[in-house]
């Protein structure tokens, strides 16, 4: 990064500045000040003074505290030689310094900021205490941080300022040589103080570990060094962090040669959301990467993924049929064969999750169902589950998730059904697959499909998890995801009165007391009752938007189709319904959600009325509860 000498005469650093008053060496000339707080030639850059009056009351401390003040000057490691008669101000490039105190009992941290050329600041009402840490950043116009520097256990006593004398100001590693990490990273499972960060790379290997902190360009932790091996993912924890807080961060790769070694570019995530805040998450339909020149563009794709990063969501949903393995032939598939059909997603799903957590919905074409058991370790669904949940790091029950807590042999935790708080939001997912003893769809092994749909079940584990997760939670906006009502068939609210659903036999008649003897209600009947606000479903890949009883059913469009098709639309008697392609987006704030439909197009196809990135449908939503 080009530093440049911005020279501001003795006159302009004192000019109009009331704060220097405050000063520790008030009475001293002015030339003797410069004198005193000289770091050496060509080093000073700005005086600064954090504090305030004594017994000032700050906002969010307590009201009996005193305060004091901090001193202390920025050292922003100019080269060049400057007269005392001169004060060298931040390098050319930052535009206004910020100020941050920050301490046990400052909550939030103390934060001003102030035009670079100024040479002085105040902040006022710095509690007295132990233990008090100021930093400082150099922010350029467009307010990426591009200095900072840090002064720790900073003691103020009321009435007193404390001078901490000099803090350097270090250049960010934005500027850093990056290494030649060709793989991609996939974030998973996060919450209010962690996030697994799923490195992968099909040809590389070596040793990595990740940087991160709360400023870009700076990172003040790091975890330990692992091995990564190629073809081989690999799951790393951040624990630690703070709730409702964006982290930056980097991969940092050390290939076996040396040569390539070097970070990534920046990423960055948000930890869990408080109730009161405004987010974004969003979400896709069906994939289906084995369509190609079908239903599936690469590129379309792509564009698809990068458009739904830019939006910076907090996390990022499919809805099943993403990984289908039901192309392969039974009689030689092998689990090589299944975990490819994992990885050939990684390159796409790396694209939004090395931003965002990606949370997967399991789906008819992904065989990960119990049907398919047979007492061995050496069958699709065990492959299909161990290569999910190896490759994409899907929460288990915790602290901050509720889930399925079944052992599996083979396999261990499933991880096909969770649920979490999110803001002003609780996210269901549910799964059919696991849960039934016969095949919910299509059969893999070209055995007979289910005749009789009461066969098709979540489970009594998962209802009674569902119910509980639904009548317990006391946020705004519900959320529930299913690949499908029930897993199979076509339409939304067509089938929402039928079988566990809803609690009909196909003729119009109850069948749900016979059936499901130990659930209270069928399950359309429970969002209804628990006032769901949206069920998310895809497999029929058109975009649709209905309402039954209050909840909406919102069918999601798929994701990479070039031909941007408006399938199934016999089978949706009512209802907003648009053709693919594109994702949808979700905007959740205290008060209402708002629901995007955003289409995607190649450059190619795209015309008057034809942008992509544009948004086709919206509509919003006020809490029910
Ligand atoms: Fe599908
Ligand atoms: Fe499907």
């Amino acid at each position: 990064m080009a530093r440049s000498q911005k020279v501001t005469s003795m006159n302009n650093l004192y000019d109009n500045d009331k704060s220097l008053a405050e000063l520790p060496e008030k009475g001293v000339t002015r030339r003797e000040f410069l004198k005193k707080t000289a770091v050496g030639a060509g080093a000073v850059a700005a005086t600064i003074i954090v504090g305030g009056c004594s017994s000032q009351k700050a906002g969010s401390i307590s009201a009996d505290q005193d305060t004091g003040a901090i001193s202390a000057r920025l050292d922003w490691g100019l080269a060049s030689k400057s007269a005392l008669k001169t004060v060298a101000l931040a390098p050319a490039g930052v535009t206004y310094v910020r100020l941050i105190v920050s301490g046990a009992g400052i909550s939030p941290a103390l934060q001003k900021d102030f035009p670079a050329t100024a040479g002085t600041g105040t902040i006022d009402g710095v509690p007295a205490g132990t233990g008090r840490t100021l930093t400082a950043q150099g922010l350029d116009a467009s307010g990426a941080v591009t200095y900072q520097g840090t002064a720790a256990n900073i003691t103020v006593q009321a009435g007193q300022t404390t001078n901490t004398g000099t803090i350097t100001m270090a250049a960010s590693s934005n500027s850093v040589q990056l290494g030649s990490f060709s793989g991609n990273i996939v974030l998973g499972s996060p919450t209010k103080s962690s996030m697994k960060v799923n490195i992968f790379s099909p040809d590389q290997g070596g040793i990595v570990y990740l940087a991160y902190s709360t400023t870009t360009g700076f990172y003040d932790k790091q975890t330990s060094k692992v091995a990564l091996v190629a073809g081989s993912p690999l799951e790393i924890m951040i624990d630690g962090l703070a709730a409702d807080t964006h982290y930056f961060y980097r991969l940092y790769y050390e290939a076996p040669v040396g040569a390539g070694s070097g970070p990534t570019v920046e990423y960055a995530f948000h930890t869990a959301r408080p109730a009161g805040s405004t987010f974004t998450f969003c979400i896709q339909g069906d994939s289906h990467p084995e369509r190609v020149n079908n239903q599936f563009n690469s590129d379309l794709y792509a564009r698809t993924l990068q458009t739904a990063a830019a939006d910076k969501p907090d996390f990022y949903m499919t809805i099943g049929d993403d990984f289908s393995v039901d192309q392969l032939n039974p009689a030689t598939i092998t689990a090589a064969q299944v975990i490819e059909r994992y990885t050939i997603q990684r390159p796409f799903l790396g694209i939004i999750g090395n931003c965002a957590p990606v949370f997967l919905e399991n789906g008819n074409h992904e065989q990960a169902a119990r049907y398919l058991l047979d007492g061995t370790p050496n069958n699709v669904a065990v492959w299909a589950q161990n290569a999910r949940n190896s490759l994409y790091s899907q929460p288990a029950p915790d602290g901050f998730y509720s889930g399925n807590t079944e052992q599996i042999n083979y396999i261990g935790l499933l991880r096909n059904y969770f649920a979490w708080t999110w803001g002003d939001a609780l996210f269901v997912v549910i799964d059919p697959y696991w849960e039934s003893s016969v095949c919910v769809d299509n059969p893999f092994n070209g055995g007979s499909k289910r005749s009789n749909l009461w066969d098709v079940t979540h489970g009594d584990a998962q209802y009674q998890w569902l119910k509980t997760s639904l009548e317990q939670s006391t946020a705004k906006f519900k959320f529930v995801f299913a690949h499908h009502v029930m897993g199979t068939g076509r339409g939304g609210i067509e089938l929402a009165t039928l079988y566990e659903w809803g609690g009909q036999n196909s003729n119009g008649t109850s069948g749900f007391s016979a059936n499901r003897p130990n659930w209270s209600a069928p399950i359309h009947q429970l969002m209804a009752a628990n006032k769901v606000t949206i069920f998310f479903q895809g497999h029929d890949h058109i975009w649709a938007r209905q309402q039954i009883d209050g909840v909406t059913y919102q069918t999601l469009s798929e994701p990479a189709d070039p031909f941007y098709t408006l399938y199934n639309n016999d089978a949706y008697l009512s209802g907003d319904k648009l053709p693919n392609t594109g994702y949808t987006r979700v905007t959740v704030s205290p008060s209402s959600v708002k629901v995007d439909y955003v289409r995607t197009y190649l450059p190619a196809d795209e015309g008057q009325g034809k942008v992509s990135g544009s948004v086709a449908f919206s509509y919003s939503l006020s809490s029910s509860v």
